[in-house]
Parts: structure tokens; C-alpha cells; sequence
């Protein structure tokens, strides 16, 4: 039988460990703060398309033409809102051709279940592979409603991009949805009496968007 945790990816890569450090850091202002979340959010996207299939290709050069290859496979990404917004405008820097769907949820602070406010997806699944960003994963109800979204509009290959979870978030989703490949760059502690990940970095919205 497999191992869920198998579909669990921490980035150890020193340049990934050294943002996630000034990430954390509360002096660090928004400006900064969000230049790190694309920064961060671009390695882990890298770490996790490393298995996207290719097409071959020739194209001319000055000199004449050489082989090459495209990016064969459909992508689409889900920013769940509002936090994953800097993540997806990360991605789409480096691999233009995704589609983004735009999913807004926020956790109701009583019950720390998410509401959802705003769906984005389009009529028909015509992708090849999805994948929900969002740097907190906390509980899990967010990223687990997510991927119920996105399974029942009738995605087949999910992944989950953020960039630092509770260990109940990584058990909620793996156990909810195994088969969804998980990527992130820290896995903490713990969450507090407020479902906060401890030590985590506070809020990732408000310190994306000044309202803390
Ligand atoms: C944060 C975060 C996730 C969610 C994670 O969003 O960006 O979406 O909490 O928590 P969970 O794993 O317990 O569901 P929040 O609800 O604070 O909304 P915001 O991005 O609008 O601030
Ligand atoms: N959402 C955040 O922004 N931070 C947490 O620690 C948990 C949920």
C-alpha cells in the first residue's frame, strides 16, 4: 500500500530555505513581502512541472534551425483568494500559456471552515493538469474544498503549490485527496487555538496586502 506522504514534496533547495527565512521575518513590509512570495513561489512552481511533458519542435535560429520542444501539456492554476493571488501572478510570469481560475474562500474565524464567495472556472475541463496555489495550508479545509471543486468540474491530475503548512493541513489533504501531489517549502510545528501556523508568518494576505 502507498505511503500518502509519498505525495508530499518539501523544497530543500538553499535559495527556497533562504527567502522562506526573510519571508517569515515580521519586519519584513509588504513590498518585500509579496516580492518573495513570487520569488518562492516561482522555485516551488519549478520543482513542481518537472514532470510536464514535452513536444518536440524546430525552430531557426540566426545561424539555421535547431530542435527544441514546447510545454505539450494544458495548465491551468486555481489562486485560491486572496492570498494565492501573488502566487499566481508568479507562475504566469514564467509559463504565460496557463489559464487562471480564480477561487475565492475565506475561512469563517468562528468555525475555520472555508466559504466560498467566487468561482472562476470555466464550462468545460479542457486541461490537462491543475494546480491550486495558495502559500497557507492551515486545517486543510480550504485546499480540500478546493480540490473537491476542481474534481467535481472534472479535473483529473491535481497539485497543491503553497508554501507553508501545519502538519493537520498536510494530513487533511493527503488523506482527503492522496492523490493530489503536494509542494511546499515548509512543513511547521503546529496551529494554534486561532487554526495560525505556528511559527509560520502571521497572515499571508494581510502581509501581501498591507491590512493586518
Ligand atoms: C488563508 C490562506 C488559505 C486559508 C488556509 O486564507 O490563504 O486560503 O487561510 O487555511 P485552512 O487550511 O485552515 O483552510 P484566509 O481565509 O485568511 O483568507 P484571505 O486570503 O482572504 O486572507
Ligand atoms: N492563514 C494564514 O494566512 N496564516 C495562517 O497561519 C493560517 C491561515
Amino acid at each position: 500500500m502507498s505511503n500518502p506522504m509519498d505525495h508530499v514534496h518539501v523544497s530543500t533547495h538553499p535559495l527556497v530555505l533562504h527567502k522562506l527565512a526573510l519571508l517569515r521575518n515580521e519586519m519584513t513590509e509588504p513590498k518585500k513581502f509579496r516580492e518573495l512570495v513570487r520569488e518562492i513561489a516561482q522555485l516551488l512552481f519549478y520543482e513542481a512541472t518537472q514532470d510536464l511533458s514535452l513536444a518536440r519542435l524546430t525552430v531557426q535560429t540566426p545561424l539555421g534551425p535547431a530542435q527544441g520542444y514546447e510545454v505539450a501539456e494544458r495548465v491551468g492554476i486555481m489562486p485560491i483568494l486572496r492570498a494565492g493571488l501573488g502566487m499566481s501572478e508568479a507562475v504566469v510570469e514564467i509559463l504565460p500559456t496557463v489559464h487562471v481560475w480564480h477561487l475565492g474562500l475565506y475561512r469563517d474565524h468562528e468555525t475555520l471552515r472555508p466559504v466560498t464567495y467566487y468561482n472562476k472556472l470555466p464550462a468545460e475541463p479542457d486541461i490537462d493538469l491543475s494546480m491550486i496555489v495558495d502559500p497557507m495550508l492551515a486545517t486543510g479545509g480550504s485546499a480540500v474544498a478546493a480540490v473537491d471543486i476542481l474534481k467535481n468540474w472534472g479535473a483529473k491530475r491535481i497539485k497543491f503549490l503553497g508554501l507553508i503548512a501545519a502538519p493537520e493541513g498536510v494530513q487533511m489533504l493527503s488523506t482527503a485527496h492522496p492523490d493530489v501531489e503536494i509542494y511546499l517549502a515548509a512543513i511547521d510545528s503546529h496551529l494554534n487555538e486561532r487554526g495560525y501556523i505556528v511559527p509560520g508568518l502571521g497572515d499571508a494576505g494581510d502581509r501581501q496586502f498591507g491590512t493586518g
